[in-house]
């Protein structure tokens, strides 16, 4: 089966041929970042208009890489939140259109969700139960999986999403948008037990995450003094660490309470490569499941493997009056 995956909830427009939930043909992004590295985040006006231009472009572009035609195509995925309303409006009004003009089954499927489906899309048949974990710029979830579309949510967070994290202490630093890459870069040289950051603690949520503080001691740790550069290595390197190891000890803790016989990664922060080789070490007694690069950022090729699977157990595609939504409960 041949899925066109459409992806618009925030600053990528993608579009993605994928076969049967796992073999990408082609995989097509059009990022925005460029224009909102100034701003130091995404400005959803200017992100929307970049959806609009780049929409159509996109799509066609991604069904000529895979050699194809519309009459190819066997169902069309959307992400259908969460995300910028306007933005995920694009992408689900073009899903709509191509699905009554080809007379295709269309699907919304939970970007989140595609996030650590990402992680899975590689050759093995997933383990189940497993814990997944979402690190992006929008949120930092931990789930026990049960199976594709069957989730316990065990911690979230509670003010800052990881990524947002890296991407406000980036801002402290003088970096541009998004932050997260260029503090890996720059920690590659730090020293991480310079500063004591410490990500902070839920009262009676002890799975739950709260990365607010530690942007605060970030900013108390540069008191608007001029920064040596490797003082901004120290510093970047030190949150980084303080950061990932919170989300390593969160992990631990879970594992000793939920079964689970490996674990998924997803989401842009599994970019980070200290990230990666951290939880090697910590964990090594456990299956770690990461996505390939270019499938950890926002894709269109995670869409359209969701949504293979959800189509898979669902036999039927979404009514035409499938609403966006800026927040949808993962689980
Ligand atoms: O998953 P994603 O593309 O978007 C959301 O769904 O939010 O993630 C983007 C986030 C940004 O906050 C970015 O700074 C972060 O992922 N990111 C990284 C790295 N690459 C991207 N954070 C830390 N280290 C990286 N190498
Ligand atoms: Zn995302």
């Amino acid at each position: 089966m041949n899925v066109l995956g459409i992806e618009s909830t925030c600053d990528e427009t993608s579009a993605a041929i994928v076969k049967d939930g796992k073999t990408i043909l082609s995989l097509v992004i059009a990022s925005s970042a460029d224009i909102h590295a100034q701003y130091g985040g995404v400005f959803p006006e200017l992100a929307c208009q970049r959806h609009i231009e780049a929409i159509i472009p996109v799509i066609e572009e991604a069904i000529k890489q895979a050699n194809m035609t519309p009459a190819d195509i066997d169902l069309i995925a959307v992400a259908k939140g969460p995300g910028l309303v306007g933005a995920l409006l694009i992408g689900m009004q073009a899903a709509k259109g191509l699905s009554i003009s080809w007379q295709k089954p269309f699907i919304g499927v939970n970007h989140v969700e595609a996030h650590l489906y990402a992680a899975m899309m590689g050759d093995h048949k997933p383990i189940f139960p497993a814990l997944g974990l979402v690190l992006s710029g929008g949120h930092t979830l931990l789930l026990q999986i049960h199976d594709v579309g069957k989730y316990t949510l065990i911690g979230t967070t509670v003010d800052d999403a990881i990524g947002e994290a890296f991407d406000k202490v980036g801002c402290l630093l003088n970096l541009p948008y998004p932050g997260g890459p260029l503090i890996e870069k720059l920690a590659i040289d730090g020293d991480p037990s310079k500063f004591s950051f410490r990500a902070g603690q839920v009262k009676r949520s002890p799975y739950d995450f709260s990365f607010s503080g530690i942007k605060t001691s970030v900013l108390y740790a540069i008191k608007e003094k001029e920064l040596l550069e490797q003082e901004k290595k120290d510093i970047a390197a030190s949150f980084q660490h303080a950061a990932f190891i919170d989300i390593i000890k969160k992990t631990k803790l879970a594992l000793q309470q939920y079964p689970a016989n490996a674990i998924y990664l997803g989401g842009g922060v599994c970019n980070n490569l200290y990230l990666r080789a951290l939880f090697q070490k910590h964990i090594p007694e456990f299956p770690l499941f990461w996505p390939p690069k270019h499938l950890c950022l926002d894709n269109a090729a995670m869409i359209a493997g969701l949504g293979f699977q959800k189509y898979l157990h669902t036999q039927e595609g979404d009514p035409l009056d499938l609403e966006v939504s800026a927040r949808i409960p993962f689980a």
